[in-house]
C-alpha cells in the first residue's frame, strides 16, 4: 500500500497527492467568521452571504428542546464516548458477532487462518472484508442477507508478509475475493445468529463476476474492451460501499472509489481529462495489474469506465447474474435511496462522496406496478442533479442531451463532467442518503471537507462556503435534509434546512461547536451512515476522525447515534472499537435484531476486535437486540 512518512494513505490522502491543495488563501479567514455560532443559536439568523439558516423554516429543534415539550422517543440510555477496543451499546440492549472477514460460507472451505489470512481459493468461498451497507430479505422462511464488502486492509488480509500491497497472484486473487458482495443466509439458533453454512443462497460476487452493463452507456465504445470487444459484459465491481433495497426483492451495490484500482507502469502514459475527474492516478493502491491486464491502463484504456455504477443483485435467485444500471449515472456512489413517487415513479437519491461533487436524483421513465413486472425499471430514466440556493430553496438539474451537450451514453459514463455543465452545487462528500418512511422528506450526510472554500473540485468547480455547505474546511459535517414540493419526490423544486451541524462544542464556540442540538454529551464528527427505521427515527453512523485529541477531543471512537427529525434530539447509541468505522444498516422482518457493520477495526494495527487477546482484528457484521427481546427499529 502506498505510504507517505510510513502512513497507509486513504483515498482523501492520495487525492492530496495528485491534487495538492494550493497556500491557504486569506478569504478563509473571512469566512470563517461569517457563520458564527451565535449565528444558529439565534435561531436563524443570517450571518452575511455564507450564512445558513437553522429553525428558520421547517425545523425548530432549539425550540422543541428548549420546551421540553415532547417526551422523548429515544427510549434508552445514552452511551457516554469512549476508546474502548469493544462495541458499546445501551444498558438492556446485547451485541453479538454474525459473520467477520473470512468465516468460510460452505461446509467444505477451510475455517479461517489467522496467522496467513487463507488463500485465493478459500477467501473465494468465505465472508470478504471492510463489510459495509446490507440489506435483509425474507424467502419461504428462509433469512437472506446481502453484504457489501468494500475494500481490503493489505497488512491484515497479506498478514504483514507484504507492505500491505499483493506480492503474487494468489494475494491478487484473494484481495480480488475478499472485495465485492456477500450473500449469506443466516439464522438465529440457541440463541445466537450465525451464517447457514452450504445454504443455496450462498454466494460471493466478486471483482471476477460476469455482470451485464445495462442502460445508455451498454455497447457504447468507451465500454469496448479486448475482454469484452461489444462493451455488454463486465467483469466484477469492487469499492462497494453503500446500497440500496427494491420494493420488487432486489439489491443495490454501489462502487464508490474504483479507481484506486488501475495502474500505469509507464511514464509517458497521458491521464485523459476525463479519468482525471475520477481522481485516477498511475499508481493506485492495489497492485491488481500484477496479474490481471485489466488493471494496467495502457494495456486496457477503457476498463475503468466499467466503473463506478450501481449494481442490481437478485439476492433469492443464486443463478442471476448481476446487472450494471449505468442509467443511474457513473461516480464515486455512497448508496442508493429508493422511493416511490405518488404518481407512481421510482425516484432514487444518490450521493458522490468526493469533496466538491454533487447530489443526484434519478427518476424512472416507467412506472412502478405493485405486484407487476417491476425487473427493470433501472434500466431507462433521466437523472439530475441538485443546486441549492441560499434562501432554503433548491432544485434539480436534468441531465438530458439538451442540457449537457453530451450523448445520454456520455452522460451515463461521464456523469461528473454533465454535472459541472449545468452549474450544480459542490458539496461536502455526499454520503448516504435516507427518504423518511412517512412523509415526503430527505436526509443526506455531508460528512466534511478540508477543500470547502480552499480549492475547487476535480473539473474545476468552485466550493465557495454557502448554503448546506456553510462552514470553510469543514472537518465535522453535517445533515441536510429536503422537502420536495407538493410532497412529490418527482417534482423540480425542494424547501431545504440543516438537520443538525456536527461540531465540538467543548473545544469551539464558533461554528465549529455545532448546532443547537449538539452538545459535549452526544457530539460527533464526520456523519456518514443514515437509515430510518418503521418509527421515523434517523439512525446515524459515523466514519471519522478517532483521536480523541485537539479539535475531536472527547469524542471518542466511531459511534451510533439516534435522531427525532421532529425534535432535533439526537442520542449516541453504540460505539466501536478501536479505529473502526460504523455502517451499514438493516433489520431482521420482526424488527427485534439490528444488523449493522463494524468496518475496518484497528485500520492503523491498533485493535484485537472482535476475537481479543492478541489477535488479528477483523471487520465483522454484529447483530444487535434487546434483552428483553422486544422491537428496535
Ligand atoms: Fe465508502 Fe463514502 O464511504
Ligand atoms: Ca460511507
Ligand atoms: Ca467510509
Amino acid at each position: 500500500m502506498k505510504t507517505k512518512n510510513n502512513v497507509k494513505l486513504g483515498f482523501d490522502e492520495l487525492d492530496e497527492l495528485v491534487r495538492p491543495a494550493p497556500e491557504v488563501v486569506e478569504f478563509e479567514e473571512v469566512a470563517n467568521k461569517m457563520v458564527s455560532r451565535r449565528g444558529f443559536l439565534g435561531g436563524g439568523a443570517a450571518v452575511g452571504a455564507g450564512a445558513f439558516v437553522m429553525g428558520s423554516t421547517a425545523f425548530s429543534a432549539s425550540k422543541a428542546l428548549a420546551a421540553g415539550s415532547k417526551e422523548s422517543r429515544l427510549a434508552f440510555s445514552m452511551v457516554g464516548a469512549n476508546t474502548l477496543d469493544t462495541v458499546t451499546v445501551p444498558e438492556g440492549y446485547k451485541w453479538e458477532v454474525l459473520a467477520s472477514w473470512g468465516d468460510p460460507l460452505f461446509s467444505n472451505a477451510p475455517a479461517f487462518n489467522a496467522t496467513t489470512g487463507g488463500t485465493g481459493a478459500s477467501q473465494e468461498l468465505a465472508f470478504g472484508d471492510h463489510n459495509d451497507g446490507m440489506a435483509f430479505f425474507s424467502k419461504d422462511g428462509k433469512q437472506i442477507m446481502a453484504i457489501n464488502n468494500e475494500y481490503t486492509n493489505g497488512d491484515t488480509l497479506h498478514a504483514n508478509r507484504t507492505d500491505g500491497m499483493p506480492a503474487n497472484a494468489d494475494d491478487v486473487r484473494k484481495n480480488k475475493a475478499a472485495h465485492g458482495v456477500s450473500i449469506i443466509e443466516v439464522a438465529e439458533r440457541g440463541g445466537k445468529w450465525g451464517i447457514v453454512q452450504d445454504s443455496p443462497y450462498n454466494r460471493r460476487i466478486t471483482a471476477d463476476t460476469e455482470m451485464d452493463i445495462t442502460g445508455p452507456a451498454r455497447g457504447h465504445k468507451w465500454m469496448q474492451t479486448s475482454e469484452d470487444p461489444k462493451g455488454l459484459v463486465a467483469k466484477g465491481t469492487w469499492n462497494n460501499c453503500g446500497n440500496g433495497q427494491t420494493p420488487w426483492g432486489t439489491y443495490l451495490t454501489c462502487e464508490e472509489n474504483f479507481n484506486g484500482y488501475f495502474t500505469a507502469n509507464d511514464k509517458d502514459y497521458k491521464m485523459s481529462e476525463a479519468f482525471k475527474r475520477y481522481g485516477m492516478s498511475t499508481e493506485g493502491r492495489y497492485n491488481w495489474a500484477m496479474a490481471d491486464n485489466r488493471f494496467d491502463l495502457v494495456k486496457e484504456p477503457n476498463e475503468p469506465n466499467r466503473f463506478g455504477y450501481i449494481v442490481e443483485i437478485d439476492p433469492l435467485d443464486p443463478t442471476s447474474r448481476p446487472k450494471k444500471r449505468t442509467a443511474l449515472g457513473r461516480f464515486k456512489h455512497e448508496n442508493a435511496e429508493l422511493t416511490i413517487a405518488p404518481n407512481g415513479h421510482v425516484v432514487v437519491y444518490l450521493g458522490d462522496d468526493e469533496r466538491g461533487e454533487f447530489l443526484y436524483r434519478f427518476i424512472s421513465k416507467h412506472k412502478y406496478l405493485a405486484g407487476g413486472n417491476n425487473r427493470d425499471l433501472l434500466e431507462e430514466g433521466t437523472l439530475y442533479v441538485a443546486k441549492f440556493h441560499d434562501n432554503n430553496r433548491g432544485e434539480w438539474l436534468a441531465l438530458t442531451p439538451k442540457t449537457t451537450g453530451m450523448t445520454e451514453a456520455e452522460i451515463s459514463i461521464h456523469t461528473r463532467m454533465a454535472a459541472s455543465k449545468v452549474g450544480a452545487t459542490t458539496m461536502d462528500r455526499p454520503e448516504w442518503v435516507a427518504a423518511h418512511p412517512h412523509k415526503a422528506e430527505v436526509y443526506c450526510s455531508l460528512t466534511n471537507n478540508k477543500n470547502r472554500g480552499v480549492k475547487p473540485n476535480a473539473g474545476g468547480d468552485e466550493t465557495p462556503a454557502g448554503g448546506p455547505n456553510p462552514r470553510v474546511k469543514n472537518n465535522f459535517g453535517q445533515i441536510v435534509r429536503w422537502m420536495p414540493m407538493d410532497s412529490d419526490h418527482t417534482h423540480t423544486e425542494f424547501k431545504w434546512d440543516l438537520f443538525v451541524l456536527a461540531g465540538n462544542p467543548a473545544v469551539f464556540d464558533d461554528a465549529n461547536a455545532g448546532s443547537q442540538n449538539i452538545n459535549q454529551d452526544n457530539m460527533f464528527n464526520s456523519p456518514d451512515g443514515l437509515k430510518f427505521d418503521s418509527k421515523g427515527l434517523l439512525w446515524i453512523q459515523t466514519d471519522g476522525n478517532y483521536s480523541n485529541e485537539k479539535d475531536f477531543q472527547g469524542q471518542g471512537n466511531n459511534q451510533m447515534l439516534v435522531g427525532d427529525p421532529d425534535t432535533g434530539e439526537i442520542r449516541r447509541f453504540l460505539v466501536g472499537p478501536k479505529e473502526s468505522e460504523i455502517t451499514g444498516l438493516a433489520w431482521n422482518a420482526a424488527k427485534t435484531t439490528m444488523f449493522i457493520s463494524i468496518q475496518h477495526p484497528g485500520e492503523g494495527g491498533n485493535s484485537h476486535w472482535p476475537d481479543g487477546g492478541r489477535s488479528v482484528p477483523r471487520s465483522s457484521v454484529i447483530a444487535i437486540s434487546r434483552e428483553d427481546g422486544a422491537v428496535l427499529g
